[in-house]
């Protein structure tokens, strides 16, 4: 399904930027989670080397369940001391923290329960209160503690892991959504999904300041966005294609089903040739 292209606040993604994007379709969704766990392994060493830990803001939704999945097992598990590398969450359903509609509670299971993260290295939103507007402002106070006084104002995360929706929609940045036009905050309130819910997500300056954003695509159900996104004037006009780092680099991993409407000019395919790879 081709999402219309959707009218927002936001301006198009600024004329001329220039943007360093690859893109890289592998066969399935285990070996896209394969593909996202060997960039996570490869960017946390990088990390750490260069700046002594490795700050990473993490999606929720289904696709990156595997992924996930995949780094808190063997052979990742093992592959570098966890003690360096703090996860935050890049939005968050407005539901308890045990809600199976959680994003915390899936990150959680994945990452802490059954994984190698130490609770201290655990940064969720906390959904305990009421108003999630205030709950943007706590999660945004939370993060100013931990990047205090940022070079340019805002935190720049070493990697960004997003989904995206059948409607373009990234993060909670949803088509329409006010929160699309977020020049200051760090996060914001937003509603958005099905079944609508209140959310709060990272506005685009935080996900535009990353030095590396890595999309998560997966199914025949988003091949029409994917393509309206990569291939279409504007990225389609999608909210997912304001996500353009100035500093930074973005990255594509998508299974074959997603990527049935991209031409292999256009990724680099398993095995093939490939263009932008
Ligand atoms: C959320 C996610 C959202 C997700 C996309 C894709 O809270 O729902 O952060 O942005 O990444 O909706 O979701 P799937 O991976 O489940 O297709």
């Amino acid at each position: 399904m081709s999402a219309a292209t959707p009218k927002h606040p936001h301006p198009d993604p600024l004329p001329g930027r220039e943007r360093e994007r690859t893109v890289q379709v592998l066969a399935d969704l285990p070996a896209v989670a394969r593909a996202a766990a060997e960039r996570f392994v490869a960017l946390a060493r990088d990390a750490a080397a260069a700046r002594g830990r490795f700050t990473v803001a993490l999606s929720g939704g289904k696709t990156p369940r595997s992924f996930l999945q995949a780094l808190a097992g063997p052979p990742y598990r093992e592959r570098f001391p966890w003690g360096f590398v703090h996860f935050f969450q890049v939005d968050e359903r407005w539901v308890p923290p045990d809600d199976p509609r959680s994003n915390q509670r899936m990150l959680r299971a994945c990452l802490v329960d059954k994984g190698p993260v130490p609770e201290r290295n655990f940064h969720p939103v906390d959904t305990s209160q009421p108003d999630p507007v205030e709950g943007a402002k706590r999660y945004e106070d939370h993060l100013r503690r931990f990047f205090p006084d940022p070079p340019g104002g805002v935190p720049r995360f070493d990697a960004v892991f997003l989904g995206l929706g059948e409607d373009g929609h990234t993060a909670s940045l949803f088509p329409g959504s006010p929160a699309l036009g977020e020049e200051n905050a760090w996060v914001t309130h937003a509603v958005g999904g099905s079944p609508r819910t209140s959310r709060v997500t990272l506005t685009l300056p935080v996900l535009n300041a990353a030095f590396r954003v890595i999309f998560l695509v997966s199914g025949a159900g988003k091949a029409g966005v994917l393509r309206e996104l990569l291939l279409g004037k504007g990225g389609g006009g999608h909210p997912a294609a304001l996500v353009a780092p100035k500093r930074g680099k973005v990255t594509f991993l998508a299974d074959a089903d997603a990527a049935s409407r991209i031409p292999p000019a256009e990724a680099a395919y398993p095995g093939g040739e490939g263009g932008a790879g």
